[in-house]
């Protein structure tokens, strides 16, 4: 039998990062399937939910400038849904976040992704406005960063502050 104990996360690092490609296969379809793949080789770090010596969860890191760290994407493995993993590994992409100093960090999801919006809003993530302030001024407004998240049309953008803006000495 299983336990929570069974299953850590790892830095899938090299060509130890082909252990996550059936995950992404089986979250993903047509155009962000690619996109996933293809981000792999890419992005700071990706983590790895191992079960025995397999990879059932992973997600995808980047800092997309020094303060905002960005979850490209996050995938459980069909058969270890529901049960608390997706929510595993997104404290743990906060929590390494927040390690590196980042004051803000942004998931894109799709807004009839049920399981990821809760997981999101459970986590004190909230839906960024087109329009509000930006993540410099004490908002959480994407400026400047929105074509690199490469956000597809009907995607919502969520964000959660990690720590308040350091103020700047001329201010
Ligand atoms: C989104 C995904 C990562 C969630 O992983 P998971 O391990 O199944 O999620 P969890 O078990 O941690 O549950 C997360 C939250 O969703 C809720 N949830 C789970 N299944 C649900 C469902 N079918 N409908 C509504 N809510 C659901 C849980 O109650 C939990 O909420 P809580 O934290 O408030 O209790 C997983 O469904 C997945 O891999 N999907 C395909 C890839 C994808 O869409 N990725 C997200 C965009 S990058």
């Amino acid at each position: 039998m299983t336990t929570p104990a069974d299953r850590e996360i790892i830095e899938l690092a090299g060509t130890d990062r082909e252990r996550a490609v059936p995950v992404l296969r089986d979250g993903f379809t047509g155009v962000y399937r690619w996109h996933a793949k293809k981000t792999l080789g890419e992005v700071d770090r990706v983590r790895g939910l191992v079960l025995g010596d397999v990879v059932v969860g992973v997600t995808l890191l980047a800092g997309l400038v020094p303060e905002v760290g960005y979850v490209y994407y996050v995938a459980i493995a069909t058969a270890h849904r529901g049960k608390g993993l997706g929510g595993r590994l997104l404290d743990d992409a906060i929590g390494l976040f927040d390690q590196e100093g980042r004051s803000v960090v942004y998931v894109a999801t799709e807004p009839e992704n049920a399981p990821m919006v809760a997981a999101l809003r459970r986590r004190g993530f909230r839906e960024v406005e087109r329009k509000e302030l930006g993540f410099a001024e004490g908002g959480l407004g994407a400026w400047g960063l929105r074509s690199r998240m490469t956000l597809v049309w009907g995607e919502i953008l969520m964000g959660r502050r990690l720590r308040p803006q350091p103020v700047k000495a001329d201010r």
